[in-house]
């Protein structure tokens, strides 16, 4: 199983730090992106090196944080080939990826607490996209990158 990326700006490190000794509990890998110490940085920054990673296919998804996780999704969406979808209920953590075959779950650590965040997260990587009449529609989100 290819490693989870991970990457967080100042906001949401705390809460990757909480996912992430979960991710190591459960014997889940991952590629923690930073920001490693917590220092304030730039969430665009924090991003696409997580992002790119997922697009390259070395990693098979990405959990993002930062302060709402809103930001951090706007900046994964820029990104050709990411579905980032930025959550704090589990029916859409749920539905991103039954429907829109999310590869990328963003959370607030301003937003959502450590168990929240968990179950989410479990949600997230266990469920599958259940393809059909909704692979047509990711297609037609892929063909909008073509716009530029
Ligand atoms: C940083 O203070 C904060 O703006 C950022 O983490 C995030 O919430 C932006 O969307």
């Amino acid at each position: 199983m290819k490693p989870i990326a991970l990457a967080a700006d100042h906001g949401g490190f705390e809460l990757k730090e909480a996912v992430r000794k979960h991710l190591d509990e459960i014997g889940q890998a991952y590629t923690d992106f930073g920001t490693l110490d917590g220092a304030s940085c730039d969430y665009p920054d924090m991003a696409a090196p997580a992002c790119d990673a997922v697009v390259a296919g070395d990693c098979r998804c990405a959990l993002l944080f930062c302060g709402t996780g809103v930001g951090i999704s706007m900046s994964a969406n820029k990104i050709h080939g990411i579905r980032a979808c930025c959550c704090s209920d589990s029916f859409s953590a749920e539905y991103t990826r039954r429907h829109n075959d999310a590869n990328a779950l963003c959370l607030g650590g301003r937003v959502v607490g450590p168990g929240l965040a968990i179950q989410l997260v479990d949600l997230f990587l266990n469920t599958p996209f259940e393809g059909g009449r909704h692979q047509r529609r990711i297609d037609k989100l892929t063909a909008l990158e073509a716009r530029g």
